[in-house]
């Protein structure tokens, strides 16, 4: 194996990539969870798309340093074997970073959202609104940040065991910048994974998370402070070579499953095409039943603090307005008294259209029933609510209400 170490531009770009990564990953989180319709979304929406082009920028370049330095020798007391898989599992990531932005833009175009790179300027849109390029880019610019999930969590549990055994980390053992971008990157993980109904849970979590890493860090010091890290090591086997990329690989099938796995979303319709004229996406006739014709209330106190916390995630996935698009789930005007299964043109699991098919029309028991836990109680649904099962009577209550506010009211749209 080459002698050579690093050279001080993969250094520079390894590093830059960390923070701009970081930096990116920080507005994703805070994207996600901003207001939809708030009047900054746009302005996230910018930088989101400007520092996704710089960390495209500077991946691009840390790859091209990558062939020009070609074989690179491990850090003192890191054994080859690690050594080839810390290169493995930064050079996948760098290149799944590298498909993102494509699939992000097609994703926005498909959606007739304008891609503007912060404040400056906008691209021509190459593609009009599209359901099936807006599903399958979705699914996929998700899943690629699954996929560098799954190979930071990978990286991170190596440099943990690297710790232990050999008692050399995260500098030390994946290549110049990686270390701490996957760490990092994991730090934010477990953050948002807490939060995503409220930001309370999130300082314990990282304070757990945080606490798992000193104890690993601490245990390696106390076994390796004395004992001199061994330098003669075995030369790079055959099949630690194969092994290394045929691993990450299928971590990368792992984290395609991703968005499935936890969304439940499908990267193209998968299920039963509700029937309807073209171009319909949403019921235009009130049912003629009591559901459908059951009074409005006004909007309570607590009903606004759930709008804000726990319905603007039914609007992540549902428009409202007669004829809106279908999102994720389908466009829910006028639904209360209308057969399960049945909004025109959307495609439906086999669980929600057979419920229609015996009889499920959606009225404020049904709808609380079904929210309170979807995949409990229509088994095989597509839908999940992203913030989690809604067990409490009062907050079921309240989002039926708030519901029937946004989707009967015909003057309002
Ligand atoms: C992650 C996306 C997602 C979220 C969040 C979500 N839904 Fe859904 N919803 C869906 C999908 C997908 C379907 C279609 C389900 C199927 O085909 O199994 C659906 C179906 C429905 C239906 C039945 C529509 C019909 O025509 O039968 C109702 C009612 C509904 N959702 C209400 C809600 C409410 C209220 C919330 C918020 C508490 C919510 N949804 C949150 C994705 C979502």
């Amino acid at each position: 194996m080459a002698d050579k170490t690093y050279s001080r531009s993969s250094v520079i770009a390894g590093w830059a990539v960390a923070i701009l990564y970081f930096s990116h990953q920080q507005l994703t989180v805070f994207l996600a969870r901003s207001d939809r319709f708030g009047p900054l979304r746009e302005e996230y929406r910018g930088w989101h798309y400007l520092l996704g082009s710089l960390v495209f920028a500077t991946v691009a370049w840390r790859l091209w340093l990558w062939q020009r330095d070609g074989a690179v020798a491990p850090a003192r007391g890191v054994t080859p074997a690690l050594h080839n898989w810390g290169r493995w599992l930064a050079l996948i990531a760098y290149c799944v970073i590298l498909l993102a932005p494509f699939l992000g833009l097609f994703y926005a175009w498909a959606d007739a959202l304008t891609v503007h790179l912060g404040p400056f300027f906008s691209l021509p849109a190459l593609i009009g609104r599209s359901r099936p390029v807006w599903m399958f880019t979705g699914y996929f610019h998700s899943g690629l940040g699954f996929m560098l999930m799954v190979l930071g969590v990978a990286g991170v549990l190596t440099v943990a065991w690297a710790l232990l055994r050999h008692g050399r980390g995260l500098l030390a053992v994946l290549p110049p910048g990686f270390g701490p971008q996957i760490f990092a990157g994991l730090a934010s993980t477990v953050y948002a994974f807490a939060t995503f109904r409220s930001p309370a849970p999130g300082p314990r979590a990282l304070a757990i998370f945080f606490g798992i890493c000193a104890l690993v860090w601490g245990l390696s010091w106390l076994i390796h402070h004395k004992r001199p890290v061994p330098l003669t090591m075995r030369p790079l086997g055959p099949v630690a070579r194969v092994a290394a990329p045929v691993t990450a690989l299928t971590l990368l099938g792992l984290g395609a499953y991703g968005p499935h796995a936890l969304f439940k979303v499908t990267p193209w319709p998968m299920g039963e095409t509700a029937a309807g004229p073209a171009g319909v996406t949403s019921h235009l006739v009130r049912a003629d039943n009591p559901a459908a014709l059951a009074a409005m209330t006004p909007e309570t106190p607590f009903e606004r603090q759930v709008k804000a916390e726990t319905y603007k995630w039914c609007r992540f996935c549902h428009t409202v307005a007669a004829n809106g698009p279908h999102l994720v789930g389908p466009n829910l005007h006028l639904i209360f008294g209308q057969r399960a299964g049945t909004v025109p043109n959307f495609t439906y699991s086999t669980a929600v259209a057979d419920a229609g098919r015996k009889g499920l029309v959606w009225d404020d028991d049904r709808i609380a029933w079904f929210i309170a836990d979807p995949q409990k109680h229509l088994p095989g649904t597509a839908m999940i609510v992203s913030s989690g099962p809604i067990p409490d009577p009062k907050v079921q209550r309240a989002i039926v209400n708030i519901l029937r506010r946004e989707t009967m009211d015909e003057a309002a749209h």
